[in-house]
């Protein structure tokens, strides 16, 4: 009778993150190689019917309130809606958001929303064409901007912006992506990058700190800090010239926030991962297939988040980047 997924340092797992595919439509620099990766094979990605059941278990018996659904790009799973309204079924009702980069959203919000979608966070990290190209490797950013009007007219609220600043790429650009956020109502968030690239190439020196952020901005605008709560969130919020309007900065490097941290992780072949930086992870696809109950899942879930540990560690000299890079973790 232990519902819920606690970890030795008290923290409780509340929000699930899952992977539904690990592939991507677009190739940004600083996430994947211009020819995309070796994608999981077909066989080893759960079915719909295989990851509602472990999301059933999650939510049922686990404590799961929140369930963020991710990728690579999550638009790209089959029947996405269907399983969105399936997991809008469980008791309790869990909240059910969505991190994409939005291609293709432009019609299919209202479809998203009317399954049970609670909100969606939209990737974008210039306003520009030709450097959206530079970045992401494709000619997509009027449909970027056309998902991003759509989620707003389905009422998916809030509709955030997740942007990665690039030195000497999209650095200039932190003012004019918040001038644009704020007088189109979306809630925008810049985030440090963190080592997880699939070539490796992430430096250091080269990252664009929360400071250089709010550096940046204060140029254009005056911010304070937020007052509303932040709880287990990752990004520190600003209040843009007084408010309402906010922005955010994720600081997973400079300012970690894994001791508030309520996350688990589930990847779209099935492995528990109960920090994005982890090395280990807990094979649930096997014991699944193999016929395990529910609470026997239950019980290899709790053991999994139990020694989660107590940070990321990028800032240690023993730091090695996990072996799976962000798309197929699901960030
Ligand atoms: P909200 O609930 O809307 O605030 O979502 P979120 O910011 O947690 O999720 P989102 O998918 O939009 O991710 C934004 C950035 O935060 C991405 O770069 C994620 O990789 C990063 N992020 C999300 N969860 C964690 C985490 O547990 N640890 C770290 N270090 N970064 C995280
Ligand atoms: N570091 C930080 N954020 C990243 N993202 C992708 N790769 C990284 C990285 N190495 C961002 C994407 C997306 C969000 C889910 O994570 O741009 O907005
Ligand atoms: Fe949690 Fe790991 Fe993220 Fe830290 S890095 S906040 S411990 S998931």
């Amino acid at each position: 009778d232990t519902p819920y997924l606690v970890d030795q340092f008290g923290r409780t797992a509340t929000d699930l993150r899952v992977s539904l595919t690990d592939r991507c439509n677009l190739r940004c620099t600083y996430c994947m190689p211009a020819e995309g990766l070796d994608w999981m094979p077909e066989d080893t990605t759960l079915g719909d019917a295989e990851l509602l059941r472990l999301l059933r278990i999650a939510v049922e018996r686990l404590g799961i309130t929140d369930i963020r659904l991710t990728g690579g790009e999550p638009l790209l799973r089959k029947g996405l809606a269907e399983l969105i309204e399936e997991m809008a079924s469980f008791q309790p009702r869990p909240r059910i958001s969505l991190t994409t980069n939005a291609i293709g959203l432009a019609n299919r919000a209202d479809r998203l929303a009317d399954a049970g979608l609670n909100r969606v966070n939209v990737s974008l990290d210039t306003l520009r064409p030709e450097r959206f190209i530079e970045i992401a490797r494709r000619d997509r950013l009027r449909h970027v901007l056309d998902g991003l009007r759509a989620a707003r007219s389905a009422g998916l609220n809030p509709v955030k912006i997740n942007a990665v600043l690039l030195r000497g790429i999209n650095d200039d650009e932190a003012v004019p992506m918040l001038r644009f956020a704020v007088e189109h109502g979306y809630h925008l968030r810049f985030i440090e990058q963190m080592p997880l690239d699939a070539q490796h190439g992430w430096d250091r020196t080269n990252m664009i700190t929360a400071e250089e952020i709010l550096a940046s901005l204060r140029t254009g605008f005056e911010l304070t800090p937020s007052e509303t709560s932040r709880g287990a969130a990752p990004a520190e919020r600003w209040l843009v010239d007084g408010g309402p309007a906010e922005v955010g900065v994720i600081a997973s490097v400079t300012r970690p926030f894994c001791a508030a941290c309520d996350r688990s992780r589930l990847t779209a072949d099935g492995q528990l991962r109960n920090c994005l930086f982890s090395q280990a992870e807990t094979d649930l696809r096997t014991p699944l297939r193999a016929g395990a109950s529910d609470a026997e899942i239950a019980e290899h879930w709790q053991a999994t988040m139990w020694v989660k540990a107590a940070g990321h560690g990028i800032n240690s000299t023993e730091f090695e980047q996990p072996v799976r890079p962000m798309s197929a973790i699901g960030g």
